[in-house]
Formats: structure tokens, C-alpha cells, sequence
């Protein structure tokens, strides 16, 4: 990209942010995502900080306002009615005054607040906006080492494919087939009105999240009991990386602040989750590997979520490793980083997380592989986001072979990470 076409990728980056802000929070896209969503918004701060820092705190404040009594931050906030989308806040019932979903998505909540404050040259007044979020974020991740690893094993399993936020990796196809489909009530989907169905998750994998979602419905989203009560129930190693990342992030902003309480808490979380992160790796593949915590076996799925905990102070042998793994995908496709090994079974360039590139997750592995001194690599996984927004626009994802735009379009945070990346450089 020469400077030229970067400055114009920034001002359209900007755009497509500005176009999908409602002004305390932004929707992921107009017409297939009308919400807030978790992830994403954390995301969509980051983008934000670099053309209106204050409106990003007020991002990651609008999805904190909104944490559950337990200490969830729930997935999805619906803010508005909008019929376009399904399952809505009633097929959830969570019983929220202002609807929620009943399951969570990865915690990058407390690595985005700490880059806020990083990138703030007024320390002062970000305090006063930071001492309250990491309070709040302290207690999510709390929350995620009690409800999610009752057996203290220092890993947290997710309990439904969407809270990975890699809704229907190849990953979670095993442990899926455990899910039964009977008594689901007749649906409608409505995301397959708004992008092409060979791009999105089949029929029969919508069946059975939304049994799950009915089966913890029965159960009062009653988070001491649902991890138990799952036959879901996957220890992902991109998950809880990110969740490290941003235990240790608190921490080290929690130090700065002074907060001392906070802080200890989260280094001790770190560094539970990450000695016991060592678990999943695979020697014979090179990468972390998920755990299917019912049958106790690791799975044999070589997916990104395997490649993603290089976002946390993995030891730099394995992050070496996975920058070989990436090197090595890149020898079968045209960009970087496919969700899904392009060698293994499977792989589907366009379907969603089972092949596509996604942005969002190239920024997470960019930002682990420069930590660990991978820097050419770093780059490379940044150039081919760059060189993909500017070949096929802000697309949800990208076909890893030929670039092709794929899910929705005017994806807010494609831009957010755009962003990122362009001014980082
Ligand atoms: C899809 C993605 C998820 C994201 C959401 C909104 O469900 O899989 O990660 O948060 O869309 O963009």
C-alpha cells in the first residue's frame, strides 16, 4: 500500500465507524448485526481511539453498563427493537429490563481499556474513566474463573460455539454432535436474508445452538449451574489467551493507577491461566490445541484458535512456532491468516470460520507475533489485511485464496482494526 492509498483507507475506515455509530455504541453492521456486540465493541474502541478518544471510552462504558449481577458482560445488548435479527430477546428471556443475551464472548474488554489509556497523552482525566472499567472488568474475569472453571483446573471452557465468537469453527464440530435437536420450537433465521447461506453457518448447527440457548433458558441462565448442565462445554486456547492478555493488562494499568487489590488479582489469574495454557499444546502439530472438557481429550483441529494464544506471553519457542505454522499456511493460500489450516479436511475458504480470514483476529496474532520479536511475520499478517480491505472493501471476511469480500459489508470492526494498523505503522 503506498501512502496515498493508506491515507484514503483511513478516511473510509473512519466512515464505515461513523456510519454504524447510535451514539453511545455502534452496531457491527447495518441490517445483519443491529445490536451491540461484545467483541466487537471492544474493538470498535480501539478504532475510535485514534479519531475520537473520548467516544471510545464511552463504547466499552455502554457494554459495561449492562454486566450482570454475577459479573457477566453478556454478548449481545439489545438496545432497540429490530425484527431483522434472530434469536432476539425473546427467544433469550434473560429477564433484563433492557434486553441482553444469556452468554458471553472473549474478554478482550480489559486489553482494549489498557490500549486506551496507553494511546491517551492525558493520563489524568482517563483515570477517572478507567478506575471504574477495570473494576467492572476485574469482576468479569472473576466471574469467568468461577462459573467457567468450577474445578479450578485454571482454564475456562465456553459452553455455546457463539461465545468463542468463532460461531462454527470446525473446532466445535465434535463436541457439537453431543447436542440434540429435539424440541427446538420452529424458527426463522433471518441472517441468511442478509448474506449469501453458503457463506454462513448450515441448519443443522442452527438447530442445535439454539437448543443450548433453550436448554439454559429452562435453567434461569443460572450461570452456578450451567456449565455443568452443558453438553457444550470446550476449553479453547484463543479464548483463553485473550483472557490472559487482558488479566495481565489490568494488571499492569490497575500498578499505574494504584490500585494494588486489583492488580494482584489479575497477575495471579494470568499466571494461573497461563502455566495451565501448556496443557494444550501440541508437539506433533506445532500449535495449541482446543479441549473438550466432557470427554477430557484434546481435539484434533487445527484452527486459529489454536494459533491465537501468541496474543499472550506465551514462552518464544512456541511463539516461533506458530509464526512457522502461519508461514507455513501461507504457502497454500494467497492471504494471511486463514481460520482454518487449508491442508486439514474441512477447510472451506468461504464459510464463515471455517476458512475465511477475519481482521480482528489478524490484529490479535500481529500484535502477539511483535511482542515475541516476530516482527517480518507481524508485518506480513498486516500487509495482507491491508492489501485485502483495499482489493475487496470493509468486508465481515475475506476467501484466503482470491480475497473475495464475503458476509456482510461496511463491517465496523474491519475498519476499527484498519485503523490500527495503519496508524501503528
Ligand atoms: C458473528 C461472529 C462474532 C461477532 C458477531 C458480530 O456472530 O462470529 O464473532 O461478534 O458476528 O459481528
Amino acid at each position: 500500500m503506498t501512502p496515498e492509498q493508506k491515507k484514503d483507507a483511513y478516511k473510509r475506515a473512519v466512515s464505515v465507524i461513523k456510519a454504524n455509530d447510535r451514539g453511545s455504541y455502534t452496531i457491527p453492521t447495518k441490517g445483519l448485526y443491529p445490536f451491540q456486540w461484545n467483541w466487537d465493541s471492544c474493538f470498535t474502541a480501539l478504532g475510535q481511539a485514534h479519531f475520537d478518544p473520548a467516544r471510545a471510552w464511552t463504547e466499552i462504558e455502554t457494554l459495561f453498563a449492562h454486566q450482570w449481577d454475577d459479573g457477566m458482560v453478556p454478548h449481545i445488548v439489545f438496545h432497540v427493537y429490530d425484527d431483522g435479527y434472530f434469536p432476539g430477546p425473546t427467544v433469550w428471556n434473560t429477564g433484563r429490563e433492557i434486553a441482553t443475551s444469556g452468554i458471553t464472548q472473549p474478554p478482550v474488554a480489559g486489553y482494549a481499556v489498557a490500549r486506551l489509556f496507553d494511546l491517551s497523552p492525558d493520563k489524568n482525566s482517563v483515570a477517572r474513566r478507567a478506575r471504574p472499567l477495570i473494576d467492572k472488568i476485574t469482576r468479569w474475569h472473576r466471574w469467568f474463573h468461577s462459573a467457567r472453571d468450577p474445578a479450578g483446573e485454571g482454564l475456562v471452557a465456553i459452553i455455546h460455539p457463539w461465545e468463542s465468537g468463532r460461531d462454527n469453527s470446525i473446532d466445535w464440530d465434535t463436541a457439537f454432535e453431543r447436542v440434540p435437536t429435539e424440541g427446538v420450537e420452529p424458527y426463522r433465521r433471518r441472517d441468511t436474508d442478509h448474506a449469501d447461506p453458503e457463506q454462513r453457518p448450515t441448519k443443522a448447527q442452527y438447530d442445535r445452538y439454539l437448543w443450548l440457548v433453550q436448554h439454559f433458558r429452562a435453567l434461569g441462565w443460572d450461570n452456578s449451574r450451567l456449565h455443568d448442565a452443558s453438553p457444550f462445554r470446550v476449553v479453547d486456547p484463543g479464548f483463553n489467551a485473550i483472557l490472559i492478555r487482558s488479566c495481565g493488562e489490568v494488571a499492569r494499568l490497575a500498578r499505574q493507577l494504584g490500585e494494588t487489590a486489583i492488580a494482584e488479582e489479575n497477575e495471579a489469574l494470568a499466571e494461573k491461566g497461563l502455566a495451565a495454557l501448556e496443557r494444550l499444546w501440541s508437539a506433533e502439530h506445532g500449535q495449541y490445541l482446543g479441549l473438550d472438557r466432557v470427554t477430557g481429550k484434546l481435539i484434533d483441529s487445527l484452527s486459529i484458535g489454536g494459533l491465537m494464544p501468541v496474543f499472550a506471553p506465551i514462552p518464544l519457542h512456541r511463539a516461533a512456532a506458530i509464526a512457522g505454522r502461519i508461514a507455513e499456511m501461507g504457502e497454500k493460500v494467497r492471504y494471511l491468516v486463514p481460520s482454518h489450516d487449508p491442508a486439514a479436511a474441512g477447510f472451506d475458504a468461504r464459510r464463515y470460520w471455517r476458512g475465511p480470514v477475519w481482521l480482528v483476529v489478524n490484529y490479535l496474532i500481529a500484535d502477539g507475533l511483535r511482542r515475541a520479536g516476530r516482527e517480518a511475520m507481524a508485518e506480513k499478517v498486516i500487509e495482507s489485511g491491508l492489501e485485502l480491505i483495499f482489493s475487496s472493501g470493509f468486508a465481515e471476511y475475506y476467501d484466503p485464496t482470491d480475497g473475495t469480500a464475503c458476509g456482510g459489508g461496511q463491517f465496523t470492526w474491519t475498519a476499527a482494526t484498519v485503523l490500527e494498523f495503519i496508524d501503528s505503522k
